[in-house]
């Protein structure tokens, strides 16, 4: 198993608040991760100095053996590191295809871009059926789909996830974790910042616990999904 990613010692603050103290982890190749925590763990401010959205304080970001940290976020996504942002950011006043087109528009490989369209219509056939509507008339749980596609059509080599099933119906959550793992039977590496901890953990190799900056453990999902302690604190007894 190869090591996709490599986070040492990173640390994070807005200002003189220090929001990751100390995070290490690692990504191994076509594998899902979880990053699990408490509110204000630090999972999203992890997630956006991976993206490049925030430089760390302290720490380096290896990805593929080549050091990244503190690389300018189009120079990350030029690398294959998509993240799909927290609460959608799809542009509500363009088509769903619109949205789509834009998500390919670093790619010069025209014949790679229709494979990629044909996939995340495979994927989300609702996509497909609504091409032509305003991203802005979809419901929620289409808004997420429409983001994480938007997310594939930049052929990333890691994904990157925010709350993908926050404030969506169970039976949205299961399609969406469904999806989840057909994109990565489809080979892609992904990090999944999950509230859903159950969900997460059941469909992710390795999974890391974070508290108030720090890594408090680490382990595969399975094994995580029945420690005493992330059942006390994550799984809601
Ligand atoms: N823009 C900001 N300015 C100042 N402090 C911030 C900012 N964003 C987050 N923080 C603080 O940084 C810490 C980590 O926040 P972060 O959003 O990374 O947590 P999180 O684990 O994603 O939480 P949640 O589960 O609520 O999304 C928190 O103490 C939070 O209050
Ligand atoms: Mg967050």
């Amino acid at each position: 198993m190869s090591v996709l990613l490599q986070v040492q010692g990173l640390a994070v603050a807005y200002g003189h608040i220090d929001a990751v103290k100390e995070v290490s982890f690692e990504l191994n190749q076509g594998e899902i991760t979880a990053l699990v925590g408490a509110n204000g763990a630090g999972k999203s401010t992890t997630l956006l100095a991976l993206s490049g959205l925030l430089r760390p304080k302290a720490g380096t970001v290896h990805f593929d053996g080549e050091n990244i940290t503190g690389l300018a976020s189009h120079e990350i996504v030029r690398r294959g590191i998509v993240q799909v942002a927290e609460g959608r950011a799809i542009l509500t006043t363009l088509t769903v295809r619109e949205n789509l087109d834009l998500g390919a528009y670093t790619r010069r490989d025209g014949a790679g871009v229709a494979d990629s369209l044909e996939r995340v219509y495979d994927l989300f056939p609702v996509l497909k059926e609504r091409t032509r509507q305003y991203a802005g008339n979809l419901s929620g749980g289409e808004q997420q789909m429409l983001a994480i596609g938007r997310a594939l059509m930049a052929k990333p080599r890691l994904l990157l996830l925010d709350e993908p099933s926050m404030g969506l119906a169970p039976l949205l959550v299961q399609e969406i974790f469904r999806t989840l793992v057909q994109i990565n039977k489809d080979g892609l590496t992904i990090l999944l910042v999950e509230q859903n901890v159950r969900q997460a953990l059941k469909i992710s190799a390795h999974g890391y616990v974070l508290e108030t900056g720090h890594v408090v453990l680490a382990d595969t999902g399975a094994r995580l999904l029945v420690d005493p302690k992330v059942a006390e604190h994550y799984l809601g007894g």
